[in-house]
């Protein structure tokens, strides 16, 4: 384990915190309800993968439990410490929380290396030793330890996105979003993406992934979330949910999906 035992508060109830809580989170952008009354509990270790048409609001939903966008009413919780809406409480917590966007973003004029260091030395005050080994060993977990010296524009899409995953794990986060982590890639990288993700998983990760991979939503998903028009429409065992959808607009979604 890599995660921040330490951090997590003991509760004296006996009962555990969800590691993402959301109650009633409203959004809006102008006229547009993009989020509508969004409850959800996701458990430590459950791998949830986020499914809906374009424009339902799975971004917006990602982006909000990190606050990169703020929300208009309703709380967000994660691993049982409330979200603040800013200030330096909330950039602690941020850091609980990983992700991974379809954009890899890396810096372009720092090396491999220095990207995944550069936020645990800056923002965790971690020493430039301690940041090092701990890069180098996210590198290898990743399988691209011996690119740590090249520049970004020197790795592949493939490569690019698991530094990306590296740089976001050297945080010790609780959670890790991903929002299309492969949707940019040439479809002979997406492999090697996915099945950094599936390790990932299988260590216990809480993640929350938006993707089209239905492959990985069955194999490594432990529940689905369908959304549409910014409410959870479903939200069942990846089984059921291809096999037995229940709704017109999840029927509709998996026809267009499965056919291509
Ligand atoms: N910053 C913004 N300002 C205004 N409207 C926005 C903004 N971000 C998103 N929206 C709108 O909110 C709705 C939900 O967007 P969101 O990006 O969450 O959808 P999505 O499910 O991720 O779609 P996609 O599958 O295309 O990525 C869309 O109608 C979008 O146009
Ligand atoms: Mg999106």
């Amino acid at each position: 384990m890599t995660q921040a035992d330490d951090a997590t508060p003991t509760p004296s109830t006996g009962e555990v915190p969800s590691m993402i809580s959301m109650k009633s989170v409203n959004k809006h952008f102008g006229d547009l309800h993009v989020l509508q009354e969004i409850d959800l509990e996701v458990p430590r270790g459950q791998v949830v993968i986020v499914l809906g048409p374009s424009g339902s609001g799975k971004s917006t939903l990602c982006r909000t439990i990190n606050r990169l966008e703020p929300i208009d009413s309703g709380v967000i919780a994660v691993d049982g410490n409330v979200l603040p809406a800013e200030g330096r409480a909330l950039a602690a917590l941020r850091a609980d929380v990983g992700m991974v966007f379809q954009s890899f973003n890396l810096f372009a004029h720092k090396t491999i290396l220095e990207n995944v260091m550069l936020a645990p030395v800056k923002v965790r005050k971690k020493s430039s030793k301690d940041a090092k080994t701990a890069a180098l060993g996210l590198l290898e977990r990743v399988g691209i330890a011996n690119q740590a010296d090249k520049y970004p524009a020197q790795l592949s899409g493939g490569q690019q996105q698991r530094v990306a995953i590296a740089r976001a794990l050297a945080m010790n986060p609780k959670v890790m979003l991903f929002d299309e982590p492969t949707s940019a890639l040439d479809p002979e990288m997406v492999n090697e993406v996915l099945d950094v993700m599936t390790s990932l998983a299988k260590d216990g990760m809480t993640m929350l992934v938006v993707t089209h991979e239905m492959g990985f939503a069955r194999k490594a998903g432990d529940r689905v979330l369908f959304m549409a028009d910014g409410q959870i429409v479903e939200d069942s065992d990846p089984s059921t949910f291809f096999t037995a959808p229940t709704s017109e607009r999840a029927k509709d979604f998996l026809g267009k999906i499965l056919s291509h």
